[in-house]
């Protein structure tokens, strides 16, 4: 729902504010990844996914728990790691995957 080049195609008809606060906040962490770059401070986001909390509910799948796995994973990352990428839930996808923003 943050990536401005799947709102042309995808299903989601809801929450437009949500949507173009978080296509923002992408621009905001392009923008800074590209101040800091050649250094060693890297800058990454990521889609927590649906999770169980105030604004998630509690039809969501997966616990904050499980939706802070990938900011840990973000969180840690080795000298040269990524930088001014955009991550989907790891839970979801057993990994870290890129997504287009
Ligand atoms: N839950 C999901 O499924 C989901 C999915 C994708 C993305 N997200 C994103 O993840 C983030 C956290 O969502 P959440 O599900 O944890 O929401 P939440 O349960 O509604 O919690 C929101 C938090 O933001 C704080 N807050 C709200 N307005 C604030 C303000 N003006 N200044 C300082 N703090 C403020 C609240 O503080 P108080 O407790 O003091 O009110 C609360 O701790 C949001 O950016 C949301 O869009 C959530």
């Amino acid at each position: 729902m943050a990536s401005l080049q799947q709102i042309p195609q995808d299903f989601y008809p809801i929450a437009p504010s949500s949507r173009m606060s978080k296509v923002g906040l992408n621009a905001m962490k392009t923008l800074l990844a590209k101040e800091l770059k050649n250094t060693n401070i890297l800058v990454n986001n990521y889609s927590p996914g649906w999770m169980k909390t105030d604004m998630g509910g509690e039809d969501a799948p997966y616990t904050t728990e499980e939706g802070a796995e990938t900011a840990v994973y973000l969180a840690t990352p080795p000298d040269g790691g990524s930088q001014g990428r955009f991550f989907a839930e790891m839970r979801k996808f057993g990994g870290a995957v890129v997504l287009p923003w």
